[in-house]
């Protein structure tokens, strides 16, 4: 499939999830390249008049950018007692609704704020549909720096290969916007994303992990159908 197809996809079901928005809501901002839709969206209808009073809880440094450059002010967790929705990406989504999420290295701040939001709805195109978790993508943990060799032989020895992962131009590792390594483990088989979400959160060293099991309530996907982009 082509950049360009994709990116239709994207924008289409983007677009459909920041229809959904209304005023007065507060709203977790989502990481990646499908949520960077949804903030300009958002940014578009609250400047056409469309949306009022909206309140963005970013989810990381890149969308708190992206909501301050398209004009939608933010709050933190300290600020709300509740989040009404969360739009957030993902990297494969099952046919339960469980997740991988994490290729922006933002899945330990997206599980905070998707998990606390009334409603936490997906944002995908076609291609990261799959049948299995861990099909297509692996799985990332994000690791204190200290436990880095720990942490690696703790997912080797549950059947991981957990690799570091490295910058765009490989002269060092990604940080997290919390100050941590990621490790992107595969696995031949995940055969309970539950059971292994909780076991690798339970390693000491791990911050956290991008299996989102029992998580996401709405899930849309953007596909292209006879050339058209549609929801
Ligand atoms: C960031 C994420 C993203 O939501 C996920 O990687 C999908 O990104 P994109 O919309 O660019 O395909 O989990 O940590």
């Amino acid at each position: 499939m082509s950049q360009d197809a994709v990116k239709q996809m994207k924008q289409a079901v983007a677009k459909a999830a920041a229809d959904r928005v209304q005023s007065g809501m507060v709203v977790g901002l989502g990481t990646g390249s499908t949520t960077a839709f949804v903030i300009e969206f958002l940014g578009d209808r609250l400047r056409n008049g469309e949306l009022s009073n909206i309140r963005g809880v970013p989810t990381s440094f890149q969308a708190s950018v992206l909501a301050k450059q398209y004009g939608i002010p933010l709050v933190t967790l300290d600020d709300v007692t509740k989040i009404d929705v969360a739009i957030d990406g993902a990297d494969e989504v099952d046919p339960a609704k469980n997740l991988i999420k994490g290729g922006g290295a933002a899945h330990t701040r997206e599980k905070i704020v998707d998990s606390l939001a009334d409603q936490f709805l997906v944002v995908v195109d076609s291609s990261k549909l799959v049948e299995r978790l861990g099909s297509t993508f692996p799985v990332p943990v994000e690791v204190l720096p200290l436990a880095l060799s720990p942490v690696s032989r703790a997912l080797t020895a549950l059947g991981g290969k957990p690799e570091l992962r490295m910058g765009v131009k490989k002269d060092g590792p990604v940080i997290t916007d919390q100050g941590n390594f990621v490790l992107d483990v595969t696995f031949a088989e995940i055969a309970d994303a539950a059971a292994l979400e909780k076991t690798i959160n339970n390693i000491p060293g791990v911050l956290e992990n991008g299996l989102f099991v029992n998580v996401a309530d709405v899930v849309l996907v953007g596909e292209l159908v006879e050339g058209q982009p549609r929801v």
